[in-house]
């Protein structure tokens, strides 16, 4: 399972890639917002600290406008995967530049139904959303579940699940489990998946003992 890191703040990112773990990054304007960076500037900044897909988000709504501000944030490295939203406009831009060789990144994907679209319209992946629907009270997972289904059932099919929306590491274990092939994450949650109690306890007693000894390697 690829992980991407879900942040636009470079500073995360780069204390992220420095673990080796980070295949990717994914933004969207409510987190280039947040950085209060300038948007291009700071994709181009992430974009030459990884190699995998960065994702940057259309901001239009319309197809034309949506296709152009496409083409612009494309150019910007060879890595950006252009994020487009799950609606009639987005798709047909999903479409459109996948035929132009760029990777899209189709968001804000709430049913299986919408993922078995974006396939066809040619997505390089599908970012179904399980932590938003956990908070409306049902089973983010099951949608992860059924999308893995559904795309096996096409061998052909070359669009990989981006699960999103991860707010603990138990989506991130359950979706690898289903075969999702990447998880964007906040960098706290890719911080949990290393800890265990037992790991910290096991360490502390081997110190301990090891203390013991007198004895240092080196
Ligand atoms: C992914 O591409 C999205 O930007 C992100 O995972 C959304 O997560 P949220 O529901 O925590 O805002």
């Amino acid at each position: 399972m690829k992980f991407f890191i879900d942040t636009a703040e470079v500073s995360e990112i780069r204390e992220a890639a420095m673990t080796g773990l980070v295949d990717g990054v994914t933004t969207n304007p409510s987190l280039i917002a947040k950085s209060g960076r300038n948007f291009l500037e700071v994709v181009a900044e992430i974009c030459a600290l990884v190699p995998g897909p960065v994702s940057a988000e259309v901001t239009a709504n319309d197809f034309d406008t949506m296709l152009k501000e496409g083409r612009k944030l494309a150019k910007i490295a060879k890595n950006v995967a252009v994020k487009v939203p799950l609606t009639v406009d987005g798709l047909k831009t999903c479409y459109a530049l996948a035929k132009e060789g760029t990777q899209v990144n189709v968001t804000l994907c709430f049913s299986a139904a919408q993922a078995l679209l974006a396939a066809k319209a040619g997505a390089t992946f599908i970012s179904p959303f399980v932590g938003r629907l956990d908070d409306i009270g049902t089973n983010g997972l099951n949608l992860i579940a059924d999308i893995c289904t559904i795309y096996r059932q096409y061998p052909n099919l070359k669009t990989e699940v981006l699960v999103a929306s991860v707010r603990h590491p138990v989506h991130i274990v359950e979706s690898a489990k289903m075969g999702a092939h990447v998880a964007t994450m906040p960098p706290a949650t890719l911080k949990q998946l290393f800890n265990h109690p037992l790991t910290d306890k096991g360490l502390a007693q081997f110190n301990a003992d090891w203390k013991k000894t007198g004895q240092s390697i080196l």
